[in-house]
């Protein structure tokens, strides 16, 4: 079939925890050639919960598509070039809905909502299950408020409109994934109730090796299987788009989002490791076809499975559940930042040594890898009457460094050393928290952006003045061929 000037298209939905992107790109140049970005509100309606709406999300993500397929068309680029689109999203978070009127039957439970500490205290001290452990060896994840797994039994316990629907046989439950394909997919008419593997091993109710949700995890957590969606690969069709300006697209390919950035970053290699600065920041270290079982608190999961008949890639991960999400509390919460990105000048405008300088753990809803505190709350110390905001944001920043430290020391423990770090995600763009990054691990510490690498060494203080930058920034820059 013919197709434009850019010859066939992919769309891409990023649905994350702050914001919906749509992104369209050229399939042979892998060129974006438009997006558009919507983002989403967060309710805290008691402390430690943390809500979204799954309806604001849904239609995020339509809005996202009509404003795309709309730039598109303006560009003289037809929509219909549009040959596949895939998904990508926040992990654990857990929605559940009717099947026959396709309303939510509560709010989207984010995967940082810590509201099930109590279940889990429960569990861990369940006959047979002594500690945070007890399921790893099946699911690869401690018991922790973080996953799906909880959340879903808090719903079933606590919510009235949940039982009912399972009474009846009409309650769906899932990842944002499963709730954005079972609505794209034609929702109560005929919609498609999927996930993908590596979301599913973020629900903690998957076994990593049959790949299919584990009889004694849903035993476990108590879970009805007929709820859940089926389990499908990373890379396949799961339905067509049924309605709006792509009809008839093909849904080919699901991953949650730290195992996509994994893929984007190209870390198809044993050993090779990505780490995403978003709302938390995760590192993902590839470790083939092993199931590698952490020592050192981090988490065994899918990285991908490219196809029905590939074989499943697995991964380490160390999950940071903090770090954009502190500029945003320095913004919206103590107000002492406009913008997040300003946090990059300011934080350049003074030093760790500096009388002033304090430290910092954002510790806002516990801590996950490698401590898996959920009772850890945040803590600032070192305050005097020297320190201003610009060191309350250098120590923000250096808060993250230090534990992604943390998670490379876990990894390099349980695995091998890391010899570079490839970054992403939004915090990324701040080149005074790469460069704390790379002098805190000691290696470099890759950001691209358009084809473009900014690696980032390790600072010598014996640099002479004249060779060091003002906020001593050490880069160096490169085209990728
Ligand atoms: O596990 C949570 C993670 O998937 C959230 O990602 O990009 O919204 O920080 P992000």
């Amino acid at each position: 079939c013919e197709f434009g000037r850019f010859g066939p298209l992919i769309g891409a939905i990023d649905e994350g925890t702050s914001n919906v992107k749509f992104l369209v790109f050229a399939a042979n140049t892998s060129e974006v050639l438009t997006y558009h970005q919507i983002s989403l509100k967060r309710f805290s309606p008691q402390e430690g919960w943390v809500e979204q709406d799954a309806l604001e999300i849904l239609n995020a993500v339509l809005e996202c598509i009509e404003v795309t397929t709309d730039n598109l068309r303006k560009l003289d680029i037809n929509p219909a070039d549009v040959v596949g689109i895939g998904i990508t999203n926040q992990r654990e978070t857990t929605i559940v809905w009717n099947s026959l009127t396709g309303q939510p039957l509560y709010s989207a439970i984010v995967w940082l909502d810590v509201r099930t500490s109590r279940i889990v205290d429960d569990l861990t001290k369940l006959k047979g299950a002594q500690c945070i452990n007890a399921v790893v060896q099946t699911s690869g994840l401690p018991l922790s408020t973080y996953f799906s797994s909880v959340k879903l039994k808090w719903l079933l316990k606590n919510v009235t409109a949940v039982k009912d629907a399972v009474a009846a046989g009409e309650c769906l439950a899932g990842t944002v994934d499963s709730w954005l394909i079972w609505n794209l997919t034609g929702g109560v008419h005929g919609g498609i109730h999927v996930t993908d593997v590596t979301n599913a091993s973020r629900t903690q109710l998957m076994s990593l090796r049959s790949l299919q949700w584990d009889k004694g995890l849903l035993r476990f957590f108590d879970i009805p299987p007929e709820i859940l969606p089926k389990i499908k690969s990373s890379a396949e069709i799961y339905g067509y788009i049924s309605s709006g300006p792509l009809l008839g697209v093909p849904i080919a390919g699901c991953l949650g989002d730290q195992q996509a950035a994994l893929v984007g970053q190209g870390c198809m290699k044993f050993g090779q490791v990505k780490c995403t600065f978003g709302t938390g920041c995760f590192l993902l270290y590839n470790t083939g076809d092993s199931i590698v079982h952490s020592q050192y608190g981090l988490l065994t999961t899918v990285a991908y499975k490219l196809g029905p008949d590939s074989p499943p890639v697995y991964a380490l991960e160390g999950s940071v559940a903090i770090a954009g999400d502190t500029l945003q509390w320095l913004r919206d919460g103590l107000e002492i930042l406009s913008d997040v990105k300003d946090s990059e000048f300011l934080a350049a405008e003074v030093d760790d040594k500096d009388e002033g300088s304090i430290c910092f753990v954002p510790a806002f809803n516990g801590l996950y890898s490698p401590y898996w505190r959920k009772d850890a709350r945040g803590i600032m110390c070192g305050l005097s009457g020297m320190t201003r905001r610009q060191h309350i944001i250098r120590a923000a920043l250096e808060a993250v460094c230090q534990q992604t430290r943390a998670v490379s020391d876990a990894m390099a423990t349980d695995c091998a050393p890391l010899r570079r770090l490839l970054a992403d995600g939004g915090m990324a763009q701040n080149s005074v928290l790469m460069q704390m990054q790379a002098d805190l691990l000691g290696i470099p510490v890759v950001w691209k952006v358009n084809n473009i690498c900014f690696s980032f060494q390790l600072f010598l203080p014996s640099m002479s003045k004249s060779t060091v930058p003002k906020n001593k920034i050490s880069f160096a820059k490169y085209k990728l061929n």
